[in-house]
């Protein structure tokens, strides 16, 4: 008996010790109990080897004491793993929904308000552009409005196009190799072209792109004697497409930026 309860008293101390540590490393409680559960074990373990041996059983006997016994360990085993705390998957997914719904929210929430937001600043224009039609007399085209059609003014929407064609013939003629332009391209070293409508008229660029020689960039003599500027242009497109190239240009007046004065060659 004494011999038992020095046992006891290690697996006691030992168990004190492990708990102590592991709540020094912040293991939640349930692991320090099971560290405490360990130690015990093995206390019992240990007693359990001073025991009395069993007496020698053989034939149905045995087999009968090995079946209760494995039954025996199998009721201890699971009914104190049902005592621990379980892993529940519809659980976890519960936490993980109640922690996305409230962003989920929010977010639904902002694309509302921005939606509201937008369809206010479109009636605003709506009615601002009514006022302006009402000014110029063109109350037939109010009905349209009313109805939720702007009306489709056909020049800007031609223009528009003409403006696109313009753009896509810059990139189609690389332009954008020698200059920069709303920031991007200009490897090559030509002038930036962002204030280029402030200086010259649609004609006058035109005239430059058909023919390099007619105007030189301030700053740019050398490649200007040099002939930097292909003179393939007027070959290459159609009297169209220049043109469109020539009014899209025209359109930026960006005075931020530091395009070269022309100067008149021819
Ligand atoms: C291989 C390079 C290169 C290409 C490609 C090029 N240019 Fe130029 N461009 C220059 C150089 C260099 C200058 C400056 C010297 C001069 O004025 O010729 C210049 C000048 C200009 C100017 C006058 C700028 C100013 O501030 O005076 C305009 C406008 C212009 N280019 C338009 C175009 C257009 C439009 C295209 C495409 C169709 C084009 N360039 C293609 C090199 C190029």
């Amino acid at each position: 008996m004494g011999n038992v309860m020095k046992k006891l008293a290690i697996g006691l101390v030992v168990g004190g010790i492990l708990v102590g540590v592991a709540k020094a490393l912040e293991f939640p409680f349930v692991f320090q109990m099971l560290f405490l559960g360990f130690a015990m074990l093995g206390a019992a373990v240990f007693m359990l080897l001073d025991a009395p041996p069993l007496r020698t059983m053989s034939g149905g006997k045995s087999l009968c004491a090995l079946v209760a016994f494995y039954l025996l360990l199998c009721t201890v085993y699971i009914a104190g793993a049902s005592f621990l705390p379980q892993f529940d998957p519809e659980d976890e997914k519960g936490k993980i929904a109640k922690i996305l719904k409230s962003q989920i929210d929010a977010s639904e929430k902002g694309k509302t308000e921005e939606l509201i937001a937008r369809a206010k600043a479109l009636d605003e224009q709506v009615k601002a552009l009514e006022v302006r039609l009402k000014t110029l007399g063109v109350d037939q085209a109010v009905p349209a409005q009313q109805a939720g059609i702007p009306p489709a003014p056909t020049t800007s929407v031609a223009t528009g196009d003409f403006m696109k064609l313009g753009e896509e013939q810059w990139q189609l003629m690389e332009c954008y190799n020698c200059h920069k332009l709303r920031g991007e391209g200009g490897k090559k070293r030509g002038p930036e072209l962002d204030n280029i409508g402030s200086f010259l008229t649609v004609d006058e660029i035109k005239q430059k792109i058909t023919d390099p020689k007619s105007f030189m960039a301030e700053g740019f003599e050398k490649e200007w004697e040099k002939g930097r500027m292909p003179d393939k242009f007027k070959d290459l497109m159609e009297p169209k497409d220049i043109q469109a190239l020539a009014s899209w240009l025209g359109t930026f007046k960006n005075t931020s930026v530091n395009t070269p004065r022309p100067i008149k060659k021819k």
